[in-house]
């Protein structure tokens, strides 16, 4: 995948096209239970550099980037030269002159990112940025999805409710984004404080009642409260759990009175007992750990295309590449 982006920050950096050669090989690795596809000419280096929390996302590229094939550096963050006061472009650009191709970055700052894309230090993977985007999350969920329903074109038509904390979830951003390029609809069903404050897009609407809003679904995603980064709204509208959990919260016993009973997904990490109840999660209906499963081969497709792009300008220093002989 030679016109594959150097930094993947967002869903916005791939085109369809891109997309669907990625859900196409994520399909073979998993076929070929997550066996390399092909040997690479020399044996690339991902670095991964978690700066927030993680188990699953970190977990899986670790996992992903072995069963590639290739060497795994687990970047410290704790007793690297970050916490002498070292810029985050002056950390991976070491990283690269040492010969580091790619690093996976997961960043409490929405739009770290940015930055880097016109003159990427390294080839960067987005595992999160605060509550901007999660994109390999959305795509390991469309891949999800795909295999749920047995086809991509099976897609088009349906309706995935999110219900949660929408508006401080980057993992919802990068669904919002992604979700409608396959003609899904999606309803949005949360409290007035954790809903987006921007308009919606074509295809994306509101509905606050929870159980009208299940009616309707053929998928539901639920996301946790992200307490974290809730300093970052700017909403200050008072916030009670056990009413938040009888309104929001999705139990087996509100999900048995549906007619069609939906899957439901959810990105992890999950709080029982808030959002969902033991026994759904215990239930057949509840994906999440099949997200886990396919977070593999998806991130193998990922790192896969990254580090087969291509891309020689790398690690440029003022706009040059660098030379280090005077002549
Ligand atoms: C999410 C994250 O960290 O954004 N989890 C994940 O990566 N699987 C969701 C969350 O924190 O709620």
């Amino acid at each position: 995948m030679s016109s594959f982006p150097s930094v993947l920050e967002s869903i916005d950096d791939l085109n369809k096209n891109q997309i669907d050669l990625l859900i196409s090989l994520a399909h073979r690795y998993k076929e070929l239970n997550n066996s390399p596809v092909n040997s690479f000419e020399k044996t690339p280096i991902v670095a991964t550099n978690f700066l927030e929390n993680s188990t699953r996302t970190k977990h899986s590229f670790a996992i992903a980037i072995q069963k590639l094939g290739a060497i795994h550096l687990e970047f410290n963050a704790e007793t690297s030269s970050l916490k002498k006061g070292e810029s985050l472009e002056e950390t991976l650009l070491t990283l690269h002159y040492q010969g580091v191709d790619a690093c996976v970055i997961r960043t409490n700052i929405s739009h770290q990112f940015h930055e880097f894309k016109k003159s990427p230090p390294i080839k960067i993977i987005n595992g999160g940025d605060g509550t901007n985007e999660h994109p390999t999350q959305a795509l390991l969920d469309l891949f999800t999805f795909k295999n749920y329903f047995d086809g991509v074109d099976k897609l088009k038509g349906k309706t995935i409710t999110i219900i949660g904390d929408i508006r401080h979830s980057r993992v919802s951003h990068s669904l919002m984004k992604l979700l409608p390029q396959y003609g899904m609809k999606i309803i949005l069903c949360g409290p007035n404080n954790f809903l987006p404050e921007e308009k919606q897009a074509e295809g994306i609407v509101i509905n606050q009642n929870r159980d009208e809003a299940l009616k309707d679904s053929d998928l539901v995603y639920m996301l946790r409260i992200q307490n974290e980064r809730h300093s970052q709204s700017n909403s200050k509208e008072p916030f009670s759990l056990s009413d938040y959990i009888s309104n929001y919260g999705v139990h087996i016993d509100t999900i048995k009175k549906l007619k069609i009973t939906p899957p439901i997904f959810h990105p992890g990490p999950c709080n029982i007992g808030v959002e969902l109840d033991q026994a759904l999660v215990k239930s057949n209906l509840y994906m999440g750990y099949e997200q886990v499963v396919n977070s593999i081969p998806m991130r193998m497709a990922i790192l896969h295309a990254i580090l087969n792009n291509n891309d020689h300008n790398i690690g440029k220093i003022n706009g040059e590449k660098i030379k280090f002989s005077a002549n």
